[in-house]
């Protein structure tokens, strides 16, 4: 029987009193398997994290998940704080109290798990945009999240960067028995995934086959 990570079910939410942001939204993301999340601007993908993240409270409706859950943002440079790599990811380890060499090894794990070991002491600002979104990627792995919510990680980033990044997250929930769900607009992401959902007015109207979810949206397109 398939076991679901993320289970969204029958969510409601509204910023404000009139107007209903998320309206009856469920979805659910099978346990280890990459998962899009794509929708017209304004439909609610970004309100789906942050409720998926805690940072806010439906009105209605069921959210199960197991913690620790990773966030990734668009911009990393609204992500990554500290000055040096190694920093950066120690910071997201405080509230565990772990021993230095703990720390180190936390570090050198999640680097090797981006592909970007070695890089502990650079500076962030001496990085490549792809490399700052994989270091906050691993940010996240160090923190041992099995869930990774991702919201338009290669928005700003150029093509190869892009491929380079998507290509990366598969092969870290194929490794790691991760389940991510990772929102978009960039239809040729869709051939890296397991699923996707099509999301409309707060809505799922489709999910399942990605090349399946990529056709409608073309074909609305038109
Ligand atoms: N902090 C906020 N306060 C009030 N309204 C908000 C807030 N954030 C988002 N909204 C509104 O909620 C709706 C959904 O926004 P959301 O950011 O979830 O859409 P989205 O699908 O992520 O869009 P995009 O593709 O542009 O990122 C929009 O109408 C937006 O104006
Ligand atoms: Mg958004």
């Amino acid at each position: 029987m398939t076991k679901f990570a993320i289970n969204v079910d029958n969510v409601s939410f509204s910023w404000c009193k009139n107007s209903s942001i998320l309206e009856s939204c469920s979805l659910a993301v099978p346990q280890g398997e990459f998962w899009m999340l794509l929708g017209a601007n304004g439909s609610g993908k970004s309100t789906l994290l942050q409720l998926l993240t805690n940072l806010l409270v439906p009105k209605s409706g069921t959210i199960k998940m197991n913690p620790p859950v990773g966030l990734v943002f668009q911009n990393p440079d609204r992500q990554l704080i500290m000055p040096t790599v190694g920093a950066d990811i120690a910071f997201g380890l405080v509230s565990e109290n772990l021993s230095l060499s703990e720390t180190r090894l936390r570090i050198s794990e999640a680097l090797l798990a981006v592909n970007l070991l070695g890089l502990e002491k650079k500076p962030i600002y001496a990085l490549s945009g792809g490399q700052k979104q994989r270091i906050a990627i691993a940010g996240e792995i160090a923190r041992r999240c099995s869930i990774l919510l991702l919201d338009e990680p290669t928005a700003l980033l150029d093509h190869e960067a892009q491929l380079e990044l998507v290509k990366g997250v598969r092969n870290l929930v194929k490794a790691r028995k991760i389940t991510a769900l990772w929102v978009t607009h960039r239809l040729e992401e869709l051939d890296y995934c397991d699923g996707a959902f099509l999301l409309e007015k707060g809505k799922v109207i489709q999910q399942g086959h990605p090349q399946t979810i990529k056709k409608q949206i073309l074909y609305t397109e038109l």
